[in-house]
């Protein structure tokens, strides 16, 4: 089985964006600008925007962390997300989610403006996602588009189930693997918690993309021989023996997996840090482009 070692990958490209950042630098223009909301104490969303940051660094962007309390009203974030929309110096951002429950997630989202999008989560950049017009890509699928490509696995013509109908990752997957372009001309299926017989779904797949949140939850019997699995689950499971308390597992049971498909990610090391990557090339993207 070949490992799609996103990590490595990861730091393969970010070295790529450090060449470019440095020959912007030397002709005297603008150093992309990332910002990042984070509100509450999340402990994954913490890592998450923490890893952002300083992938930010490492490549030289520049990057601003806004950390605001869990109690944070539903203003006092709009505020915050108009004041990004009109900070010249700030060439796109993100608002991590989840967002407590009292934060009316869409509000927040239609106020930011589709320029400075880059995680591609607006309507506009999901539309012109959609239309195959040139947008902000979703970070999460288009990570997982980038390692297809690198890693140079074919998916025109082949059977994929996505599992999981999220409008971060589900969702928006199915379009990008199904559009005409490569990777994509696949046949995509999206199963979710309503499907009757996921495993007659999945045992059909040449390559199978799951995005569900529950830890190792595709089993070896699901999958047929010779497929390529991809894992966007990190879920925190109890276990007594490590110093933490959990351990991070994917949606997939990876020991159960690993002789029988032709390649998968691992958890961590795989989509994750593709998912950063994906948001660097939006930022100097956005940067570019004003
Ligand atoms: N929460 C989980 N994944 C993501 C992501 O890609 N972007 C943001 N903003 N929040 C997330």
């Amino acid at each position: 089985m070949q490992v799609l070692d996103g990590k490595a990958l990861a730091q393969t490209i970010k070295e790529e964006l450090k060449v470019k950042v440095d020959a912007i630098r030397q002709a005297g223009g603008k150093i992309p600008h990332l910002a990042a909301v984070l509100v509450g104490e999340n402990p994954a969303s913490q890592v998450y925007v923490r890893n952002k940051v300083r992938s930010c660094e490492a490549v030289g962007f520049r990057s601003t962390l806004l950390r605001r309390p869990q109690d944070i009203t539903q203003s006092e974030l709009l505020q915050i997300v108009t004041e990004l929309n009109a900070d010249p110096d700030i060439d796109g951002y993100i608002v991590q989610l989840p967002l407590p429950a009292h934060i009316d997630e869409d509000a927040i989202n239609l106020a930011i403006d589709p320029r400075k999008d880059v995680d591609g989560f607006t309507p506009v950049n999901i539309g012109r996602m959609t239309l195959g017009l040139d947008a902000y890509l979703p970070a999460t699928p288009n990570g997982i588009m980038v390692m297809l490509d690198r890693y140079g696995i074919e998916t025109s013509g082949k059977e994929v189930v996505v599992l999981g109908r999220s409008n971060i990752v589900g969702t928006p997957m199915t379009v990008l693997l199904s559009r005409k372009s490569n990777p994509g001309n696949a046949t995509v299926t999206l199963c979710h918690s309503r499907t009757k017989d996921l495993k007659a779904h999945t045992l059909h797949a040449d390559i199978i993309v799951a995005a569900i949140g529950i830890p190792e939850m595709v089993t070896a019997d699901m999958v047929k021989e010779g497929a390529v699995v991809i894992d966007v689950g990190i879920n925190r499971v109890d276990d007594a023996s490590r110093s933490k308390g959990y351990r991070l597992a994917g949606d997939v049971d990876y020991a159960g997996l690993k002789d029988k498909v032709s390649a998968m990610t691992p958890v961590p090391g795989g989509v994750g840090p593709m998912t950063v990557v994906s948001l660097l090339m939006n930022t100097l993207k956005a940067s570019q482009k004003r």
